[in-house]
This record gives structure tokens, C-alpha cells and sequence, in this order.
């Protein structure tokens, strides 16, 4: 379902925010907030789940944790799913638009994967053992100025930075750049791809073109753990997210599929995760 929001300037306008102001989100924001993540869906036939918690519902002594990062937010947003094959492909999509919801309503946020006490947050937001919990993001009023933490993980992470299409964007082989012309009316979805946020802004989505349709991968370091090979599953549904809603807006039709049979050589630690069929279902 498209997003009641101008997506591509709000793509634009979203940036991640870890210095907040400490006042209470109000009482206007939290109701349409409610509101709107009673509404979220995705296309992945998935049950994802949004929680929201409040430092001041907090029993004396609870804490909720972010290892510094986060300066004065008090309310958190969570995501979990169940575990199945496309369940952290869902979260990263239904999550992300949840984010582009907040930023059209001028909120801030930034999606936490690592940085937070997931054991304090599992208890705070009541997150059964058999859930998959990938993330949380705090909500609420950017400050003007950054906290020098913030400052200095934006440098180190060249957080401003993308890579270029021909590093990401392929027709027909990995081996085949696919230009901006050649994505035609496909180069605006694309382009929302390029520009998301992704954890440690590593960019791991690969997209191949080839026989009507676009498939998406992820693409990992040799020595990456099985925690960060979850999280590039998260950074692909954010992925997803901007392609697919791009592509609404545009008025493009389509759908996703698993193909049985891609055809395509996929280089060392990538892995296929979806295509988009650029057709009427
Ligand atoms: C799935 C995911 C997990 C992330 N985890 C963290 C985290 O644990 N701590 C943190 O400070 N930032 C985290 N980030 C934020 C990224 O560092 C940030 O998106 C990236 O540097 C690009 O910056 P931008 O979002 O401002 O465009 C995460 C982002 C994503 C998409």
C-alpha cells in the first residue's frame, strides 16, 4: 500500500538524529502516530510489530540503555517479527516507513540495531523470547546542535556518503553497470535505493536487471557474523521500502517474487533475496 506522503522528498529530507530534545512527544504527535502504526503494512505477508514505550511508564530503576549514543530522547520505537523466511526483509520495510511517516511529520529518528541494551528493551516492551527484535529507534524533536558523539560516528561512518550507481546497479551480470538511462522510468526507485540509510552505512543492496525484473541481493564481508548477515536482511527491506514506494508513487505497476531460477552468476558472499516483476500481477 502506498504511503498517504510525498516519498521521494521525504526520502531526501530523512537523516538520522541521536541528539534529541527531552521534551515528551505531544499529545497531537502521539495520537497520529498511534494512529499511523495501526495502519502499516507490507507486501511480504508478514505479521510485524511495532511497539512504542515511554521512559516515564517506566517502573523506578528500569533503564533503557544506548551505550551513550542517544542524548535526551525519551520515547522508543521497536520492531519484531516472526521468525520465517522473509520476516526481517518485512521489519526493515514496514519499519522504515514507519520512519518516513515521522520525518513527513517532522520527527526525528535513527534506526539502532547495535548500539542499545536489547535485554532492557525486551523487558521494557514485553518482546516474547520466540520474536526476532533487529531494532529500535528513538522518537521525538531533533536538537539544533549534534552531541560530539553524534558528530564523530557520522564522520567515521561517512554517513553523508553513498556509493555510485555502478557499484550497486547491474543489467544482466554482475559484471554489466546499468546506466541511468537504461533504468528509464526505474531510475528514481533506484536512485531511493542509493540514497537509504543502512547499518554502519555499509550499503550491502546489489540490484540486477534482467528479464522484466529487478533482483535485489545483499551483499556481506567474508568474516561478517550471523548477527550482521540479519541486520543486511533489515538494511534490504529499508531497501525495499524506498523501491517499492518510489515506484507507487511513480505509478509503476509490479510485484515481488522469489524466482526459482534467477540466471544470474552471484559473486562470493551475496545472496538473492527478491525480484520485482515489472507487470501487472
Ligand atoms: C538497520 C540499521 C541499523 C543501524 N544501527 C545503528 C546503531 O546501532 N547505532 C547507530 O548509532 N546508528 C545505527 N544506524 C544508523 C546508520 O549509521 C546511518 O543510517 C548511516 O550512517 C547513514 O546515515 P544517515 O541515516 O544519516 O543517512 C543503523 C542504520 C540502519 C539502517
Amino acid at each position: 500500500m502506498k504511503l498517504n506522503i510525498p516519498i521521494e522528498e521525504t526520502i531526501k529530507k530523512r537523516v538520522s538524529t541521536r541528539t534529541y530534545d527531552s521534551k515528551n512527544l505531544s499529545k497531537n504527535d502521539k495520537e497520529k502516530l498511534m494512529n499511523e502504526i495501526s495502519q502499516l503494512t507490507n507486501p511480504f505477508g508478514e505479521n510485524v510489530r511495532i511497539h512504542l514505550i515511554e521512559k516515564d511508564t517506566l517502573s523506578n530503576g528500569e533503564k533503557l540503555g544506548t551505550y551513550g549514543v542517544i542524548k535526551g530522547a525519551n520515547t522508543f520505537l521497536g520492531v519484531t517479527v516472526d521468525k520465517s523466511e522473509f520476516g526481517l526483509i518485512a521489519a526493515g520495510y514496514q519499519f522504515e516507513n514507519l520512519v518516513l511517516i515521522a520525518t513527513d511529520m517532522g520527527l526525528a529518528t535513527v534506526w539502532l540495531a547495535a548500539t542499545f541494551s536489547r535485554a532492557q528493551f525486551e523487558k521494557a516492551m514485553d518482546i516474547q523470547k520466540d520474536e526476532l527484535f533487529p531494532a529500535i529507534s528513538p522518537i521525538g524533536y531533533a536538537t539544533a546542535k549534534k552531541s560530539i558523539t553524534e558528530s564523530l560516528m557520522r564522520k567515521t561512518m561517512k554517513s553523508d556518503k553513498r556509493k555510485s550507481w555502478d557499484e550497486i546497479f547491474f543489467e544482466s551480470s554482475f559484471e554489466n553497470p546499468l546506466s541511468r538511462k537504461a533504468a528509464n522510468e526505474y531510475a528514481s526507485p533506484l536512485e531511493m535505493i542509493r540514497v537509504a540509510p543502512s547499518a554502519t552505512n555499509a550499503q550491502p543492496w546489489r540490484v540486477v536487471k534482467k528479464q522484466g525484473a529487478y533482483h535485489f541481493f545483499e551483499t556481506h564481508k567474508s568474516n561478517a557474523s550471523e548477527d550482521e548477515k540479519m541486520i543486511k536482511k533489515v538494511d534490504l527491506g529499508i531497501a525495499l521500502s524506498h523501491f517499492h514506494q518510489t515506484a507507487l508513487e511513480h505509478g509503476l505497476a509490479g510485484y515481488f517474487e522469489k524466482w526459482e531460477d534467477i540466471g544470474i552468476a552471484i559473486p562470493d558472499h551475496t545472496n538473492y533475496i527478491i525480484s520485482w516483476n515489472i507487470e501487472e500481477k
